[in-house]
């Protein structure tokens, strides 16, 4: 218990971390997706809330937005970071399985998972159609998946290294069958029998200088990433790694002047019929 205690409040950090990086580029790609006001809307695995909030502002004061997760710690936190945001009429938190969700047919105007396929062990077009059940036709389904990074600016093979690693290729692994890898979302579309499916890839630059929270949280990303030294990578790439990558080193590439990154996010959107 105490562990799982632990293990929940790591992950909380480190969601909240992540948020710094991700809140922008989240922003924009559901901001081009133009919501309707006032729809009401699904967050399925919502985490913390963050982008259940950011989703609410996004429907304007008479929309509503449910974040569901199926761990209560973090609906908590999403229902005290809505409190906090004086969002509590927009967004709601519910506890339940995306697998078997909680409602009724057609009751929503759209609904989206972000950061969930590839990292949840479910089937993604089961996931899409059970999404589907529950939106109107003609409402939206999407997701939103990171797709890419390039992080370590002069250093393209030890990042292509790192990348290659079980972890630097979360949330792919080699066992898995390529029709399950992110990037053919569009097929899953198909076969959930959504209609107009479209792809559209977002970027999230990032340029020197950085303040301290942007450091904390690249810092921690390299960390979930290539941080587990799980013998995959040789000795040598271990160390430069650990010269580039960790903030004690006196090398820390973050600390470059003009330090420039980018990461990618791919959105995936189909109509219900
Ligand atoms: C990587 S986190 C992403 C959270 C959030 N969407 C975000 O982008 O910040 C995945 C979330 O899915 C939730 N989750 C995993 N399996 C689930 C399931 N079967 N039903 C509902 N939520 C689930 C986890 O508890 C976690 O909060």
């Amino acid at each position: 218990m105490m562990k799982r205690m632990t293990d929940v409040k790591a992950y909380l950090k480190r969601l909240e971390l992540s948020n710094i990086l991700r809140e922008p580029i989240l922003r924009s790609s559901v901001d081009s997706l133009q919501l309707p006001p006032g729809s009401k809307g699904l967050d399925a695995g919502c985490g913390t809330g963050f982008n259940t909030l950011m989703l609410a502002k996004a429907v304007g004061a008479s929309g509503h937005v449910i974040g569901l997760d199926i761990l209560e710690e973090f609906l908590t936190k999403g229902r005290s970071l809505a409190a906090k945001a004086d969002l509590m009429e927009r967004a709601s938190f519910k506890k339940g399985d995306v697998k078997d969700l909680p409602f009724e047919d057609n009751c929503f105007d759209w609904a989206c998972s972000i950061d969930l396929v590839g990292l949840v062990p479910i089937d993604p077009v089961f996931l899409l159609k059970e999404l589907a059940r529950v939106v109107k036709p003609g409402g939206r389904i999407f997701i939103l998946i990171w797709s890419s990074q390039m992080l370590l600016p002069g250093y393209p093979l030890l990042e292509a290294r790192l990348n290659a690693t079980s972890f630097g290729l979360a949330p792919y692994d080699t066992k898995k069958r390529p029709e399950l890898h992110s990037m053919r979302a569009l097929e899953w579309f198909q076969q959930a029998g959504l209609s107009e499916p479209m792809a559209r890839t977002f970027v999230r630059d990032i340029n020197h200088p950085l303040n301290s929270e942007m450091l904390e949280a690249l810092a921690d990303l390299f960390k979930m990433r290539w941080g587990e030294d799980n013998g995959e990578l040789s000795k040598e790439e271990r160390v430069e790694y650990l010269r580039l990558c960790r903030d004690d080193s006196t090398d820390f590439i973050l600390n470059i002047p003009g330090y420039y990154a980018f990461f990618t996010y791919s959105l995936f959107c189909g109509k219900v019929v």
